[in-house]
């Protein structure tokens, strides 16, 4: 068989969330900007947020939204693979085989886990593994699974997934080692997006913006709420006419992810020279952002609706997926024995 010409690319979300303006810099747009060189292939891991998520409604609520999101930030459902984890049982299957090859002590040293047996270290409980469930502990082999399935090559993820990779890519080596003489997976690798392997948005309290800090800018408030949110972002106490420091100020440097080269130059200059305000500063960051997010909010709400073209975009999904990861589960079936 000749090797594919294209690179194959996979990233999985999960859905868990209003989804924020951190996720379209940090996330969606580097991910979507692969489409062009790569096999690009997106997935919801809806399986994934079993492990913190019990309320059935909003399992199903989270997954619409997050699918929703990609879509109207320009995911093109036709030149690529999109589709929900739970609709490719193939996965599941895959992750029981991969599990027999990873070493418990793998697991072990994976950062979720320790990160709650840290908590629970801290709390000074006896019982490190208080609240740890097995969804938990084996999350690293189920990304394995949506991972080697679909023979990934690149993983773009967030820096906080590089070791989940990693882990991937040593349970392919693995696999390989006992049975490439009749099956191989390709060794996949993590792709840091730029955005995130240099700055870090800051959110609405001047901290990196993040979910675990609550100091998120959701992507689909109505306007007056954005606007309110922006006004809550910390500034310093320099007077309006005094020069200030754009790189310190985290208005700015949400701006400059948003704004057009030359506005982001134009805007630091005039801060540098004094005579500009942090309010001021505080209504261009509205006006650019307000302006991005519309037409976003607008496809995100018609896609929302039931029945949408949303629900068809993710059956074909499905059936594209299973088509590939079939043949695939056919050989490592073969290898293993079955
Ligand atoms: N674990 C990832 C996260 O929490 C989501 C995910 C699940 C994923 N499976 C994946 C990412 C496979 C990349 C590839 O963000």
């Amino acid at each position: 068989m000749a090797a594919p010409a294209r690179k194959v690319s996979l990233t999985g979300i999960k859905p868990t969330g209003d989804p924020h303006i951190g996720n379209l810099i940090g996330a969606i747009r580097p991910a979507l900007s692969l489409v062009e060189e790569h096999d690009s292939i997106y997935f919801i891991a809806d399986y994934h947020a079993l492990t913190t998520i019990r309320d059935p409604e909003k399992v199903r609520e989270y997954t619409r939204s997050v699918a929703a999101t990609w879509m109207a930030a320009g995911l093109d459902t036709e030149r690529t693979v999109f589709y929900r984890q739970s609709d490719v049982p193939e996965t599941f299957e895959l992750a029981w085989v991969l599990s027999c090859l990873t070493g418990k002590g793998l697991m072990n040293r994976a950062h979720a886990y320790k990160a709650m047996r840290d908590r629970n270290a801290e709390a000074g409980r006896d019982d490190l593994d208080a609240g740890v469930n097995m969804g938990l502990y084996n999350y690293p082999i189920l990304m394995a699974a949506d991972i080697l399935l679909m023979n990934s090559d690149l993983v773009p993820v967030g820096r906080d997934q590089t070791q989940h990779v990693e882990i991937a890519a040593d349970i392919a080596g693995s696999f390989n080692h006992h049975y490439g003489s009749s099956f191989r997976f390709h060794v996949p690798r993590a792709v840091v997006p730029e955005a995130e392997a240099g700055r870090t948005l800051p959110g609405t309290d001047g901290r990196k913006m993040s979910k675990s800090y609550d100091n998120t800018i959701p992507l689909f408030l109505p306007e007056p709420k954005l606007k309110k949110l922006i006004r809550r972002i910390p500034t310093d106490s320099v007077p309006v006419e005094e020069p200030k420091d754009p790189d310190s100020s985290p208005v700015f440097r949400i701006l400059e992810q948003f704004a057009d080269a030359d506005t982001t130059a134009e805007t630091r200059k005039r801060l540098e020279a004094g005579g500009v305000g942090w309010g001021e500063l505080k209504n261009q960051l509205f006006e650019v952002l307000n302006e991005q997010l519309r037409d976003l909010r607008a496809r995100y709400e018609e896609l929302m609706l039931p029945g949408s073209e949303l629900d068809r975009a993710l059956a074909e999904g499905a059936e594209k997926a299973r088509r590939r990861a079939r043949p695939l589960l056919d050989q490592v079936r073969a290898a293993v024995g079955m």
